[in-house]
């Protein structure tokens, strides 16, 4: 094998006449008039290379009549212009080929289950299957390239800021995250565990207990959830945690982050400083804590308008404290069976139902207009803005914020369906003043909505007796076009309030010396006033890139049902190793 002289991306019409070595995959093939024409690939692009019968040795236009997809080659030859007509103005090498005298087959391939290129038709199971394969696609290619490009911009901008790259460990006890940990089995300790860590959480607030300042890891995290379309059970954050910062000093370095990746890898200069919403200006109006904002469609409260009214089902929720939320959906045509549907976004969200009204020529129609008054449409028309041919939906619910939250994922279906969001804009902004517990219904007893470190806005400490589910926190998110690409806190330092929160999430003494004792222990050795934040990296790779999906942007990712087809994982074990870990199963 020689060395090659230049990448099948770089050659232009700069170094015609050049003599060049290239090696790559056969990406395409072409028979033409005698000439053969082969496109050969490498994660730098494409080259087109010409084997033709009338110059070169006979015994290489043997072998390249031999070469199939995906075989690997290293040709030699001539850098030379494209016949007039044949440029390709998408390629970066468009203008060139190599007229080439020297081919050597490298190695050979079988036929492959599908095409490697970016059109293909293959399912997603089969690319996963040759997920290396899949790999090979230049789309797939310049993801794994912008990824590893932001990761570099992201470690030049906090090392230049001040921060120190901390490995912490994979094998630990189980974080505060609150999703399902992955359990480990120890063979030495028998009948013990460990957990693979939700994120470094403890880890990096002892960093900070233990005088490194200010920390970051780019690191993988691991939860047992529900996947989505953002999540997988194995991704990585951006973790960061500081020493002597507060909430501002947090948003500057960040918003100091994100414009540079934003600079660097997409040429866009962000607006700074960044909007602030507050977690119930964002629940009143779009329905979510990570609202898209990018299309202005919101919702009204009709609370008022229903009190009292001939709809006894709203009326009644209203009586007792719970909220009605509208959406008018303008009049975009929706059909009873688009109706359903929405309904059923708004159920898999809690709501019992969809109600909705429609303003037409004769009146108003749905599922509730029969039971309104005049008096009462003409209140409900004013709240909603409503005008002919418009539909309100509607979700009543005890829970105000279970409202809002039912008919937001409502809000999103509508705007995805009439192609409302404006994909040109960035739109990036925190989301603050979360509450910091919330109720379970289930436990009866209420959950801290971050974790149970973050601290309470100073303020409303007082409250934390009296009216706890009022108690705002210093927990902030990054919203990245309706995505949450990061979140954090300001943490507790003092060890009788972190106690006093205990208390109030039920979690004893007992339990969260067992839990997390190192910390609290820790805490009592003189903690610094410390805050951090973490970023999905993922998903701030998938907006970057604008696909869809986050297993694009994860060189092995698992399947929605937390597979990997490639490795055929989870699998089973031997008996051997089971019995080595004094484990049987049920
Ligand atoms: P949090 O749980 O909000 O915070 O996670 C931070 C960010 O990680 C991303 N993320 C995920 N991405 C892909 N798949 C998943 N399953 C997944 N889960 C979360 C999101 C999210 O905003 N320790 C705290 C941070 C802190 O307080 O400093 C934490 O982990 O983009």
């Amino acid at each position: 094998m020689k060395r090659r002289t230049h990448t099948c991306g770089e050659l232009t019409a700069k170094e015609i006449g050049k003599r060049v070595v290239l090696q790559g995959w056969v990406g395409s093939r072409r028979d033409l008039g005698g000439l053969i024409f082969l496109g050969l690939r490498d994660r730098f692009g494409i080259t087109q290379v010409v084997i033709n019968p009338a110059t070169a040795p006979k015994e290489i236009v043997v072998l390249a009549e031999g070469v199939r997809y995906e075989y690997v080659l290293e040709i030699e030859g001539v850098v030379a212009m494209r016949p007039e007509g044949q440029e390709n103005q998408k390629m970066a090498t468009g203008e060139i080929e190599i007229s080439v005298d020297s081919l050597t087959v490298l190695n050979a391939a079988k036929p492959q289950p599908f095409v490697v290129e970016d059109d293909t038709d293959a399912s997603e199971d089969v690319r996963l299957k040759y997920r290396y394969l899949d790999l090979r696609r230049p789309k797939l290619q310049n993801i794994l390239a912008l990824r590893h490009k932001t990761a570099q911009v992201i470690r030049n901008y906090l090392t230049e800021s001040g921060f120190m790259e901390i490995e912490t460990p994979v094998l630990t006890k189980s974080t505060p995250e609150g999703a399902r940990d992955y359990l480990v089995p120890s063979r030495i300790s028998r009948g013990k565990f460990y957990a693979l860590p939700q994120s470094p959480q403890i880890f990096k607030q002892l960093l900070m207990v233990a005088g490194c300042d200010r920390y970051f890891q780019i690191v993988k995290c691991f939860r047992d959830e529900d996947l989505r379309a953002d999540r997988q059970p194995e991704f990585t954050q951006v973790d960061v945690e500081a020493s002597f910062f507060d909430r501002e000093h947090m948003f500057e370095i960040m918003e100091g982050l994100f414009s540079k990746v934003f600079r660097e890898i997409k040429h866009v200069e962000l607006k700074l400083p960044f909007e602030r919403m507050t977690y119930h200006e964002a629940m009143l109006r779009y329905g979510s804590d990570r609202p898209d904002r990018r299309f202005a469609l919101e919702l009204c409260t009709l609370t008022d308008a229903f009190r009292g009214a001939g709809f006894k089902a709203f009326a009644s929720i209203v009586e007792a404290g719970g909220a009605v939320m509208g959406l008018n959906a303008g009049s975009h045509e929706l059909s009873r069976k688009e109706i359903e549907g929405l309904e059923g976004v708004a159920k898999s969200l809690g709501a019992k139902g969809l109600a909705w009204i429609k303003v037409g020529a004769e009146g108003w129609s749905g599922t509730i207009a029969k039971f309104l008054s005049d008096d009462e449409k003409k209140k409900i028309a004013a709240t909603a803005h409503l005008k002919d041919g418009d539909t309100l939906l509607m979700v009543a619910d005890a829970h105000h914020d279970y409202a809002c939250n039912a008919l937001g994922g409502v809000r999103l279906a509508i705007g995805k369906k009439f192609n409302l969001i404006d994909e040109s804009k960035i739109d990036i902004f925190w989301l603050v003043d979360f509450p910091l517990l919330e109720w379970s219904g289930d436990e009866h007893r209420h959950m801290a909505v971050h974790h149970p470190f973050t601290a309470p806005t100073p303020e409303d400490i007082a409250m934390l007796d009296t009216d706890p589910g009022k108690v705002r926190s210093l927990a902030y998110d990054v919203v990245l076009n309706g995505s949450e690409v990061g979140g954090g806190s300001i943490r507790i330092h003092d060890q009788a309030l972190q106690s006093r929160i205990f208390k109030i999430l039920g979690i004893a003494d007992e339990e969260a010396r067992l839990k997390f004792g190192f910390l609290l222990d820790a805490l009592e050795f003189g903690a610094p006033p410390h805050g951090g934040i973490a970023l999905g990296l993922d998903r701030l790779i998938m907006l970057l890139t604008g696909t869809d999906s986050i297993r694009d942007v994860i060189a092995f990712p698992k399947t929605a049902s937390a597979a990997d087809l490639m490795a055929e994982c989870p699998s089973e074990v031997s008996k051997a190793q089971l019995d080595e870990l004094g484990i049987s199963l049920k």
